[in-house]
């Protein structure tokens, strides 16, 4: 695969995964996390596709499109390893959905990045919540979902909070 094709399966498959965790979770009612604003674009996706839910933005320093900000209500600005444990306090364990996309381009540095976040996104989920993540997580208690069809295997990952 080249670079070019490598970039088209991930944004491929970040959509077939949001659109999938959406509609199995679209009967639950509790926050949608999105973890990693970045331009903001599978935010916008989430936004325009997910109703009747709050959807809470997790970000170090936003820089996205203008179009794809979330209200200051709705935004934890900071490191992860300090909002999300400040979430859980202000939101209990309530998240029917939580993408991350928290990564950059070294797959070792990702990957360690995931082994230390995950026990952080882990007690967010609702039973029944859908995590989608664009790194393999290391949960304790989630259960890994098959992709949806034109998902891409490796470029996207799928987790269930046993209901
Ligand atoms: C790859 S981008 C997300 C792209 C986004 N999915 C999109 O569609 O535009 C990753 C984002 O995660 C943020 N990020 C990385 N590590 C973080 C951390 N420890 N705490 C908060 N934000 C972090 C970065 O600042 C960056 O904006």
């Amino acid at each position: 695969m080249t670079r070019l094709d490598l970039f088209i399966a991930r944004m491929v498959s970040q959509r077939a995964c949001i659109d999938d965790a959406v509609a199995r979770t679209k009967d639950m009612t509790g926050p949608v996390y999105e973890l990693g604003l970045g331009n903001g674009r599978t935010y916008h996706h989430m936004r325009e596709t997910i109703a009747g839910r709050d959807i809470y933005v997790f970000e170090r320093a936003v820089a996205s499109h203008p179009d794809s900000r979330p209200e200051p209500g709705f935004l934890y600005e900071g490191d992860v390893f300090e909002t999300l444990p400040q979430a859980l306090v202000d939101l209990g364990p309530t998240a029917s959905f939580i993408h991350a996309d928290l990564g950059g381009h070294n797959r070792e540095k990702n990957d360690a990045f995931a082994r230390k976040i995950s026990p952080y996104v882990e007690p967010h989920l609702a039973p029944g919540g859908i995590m989608v993540a664009s790194d393999r997580m290391y949960f304790d208690a989630l259960e890994e979902l098959p992709l949806p069809a034109e998902a891409f295997e490796g470029r996207c990952f799928i987790y269930r909070k046993p209901a």
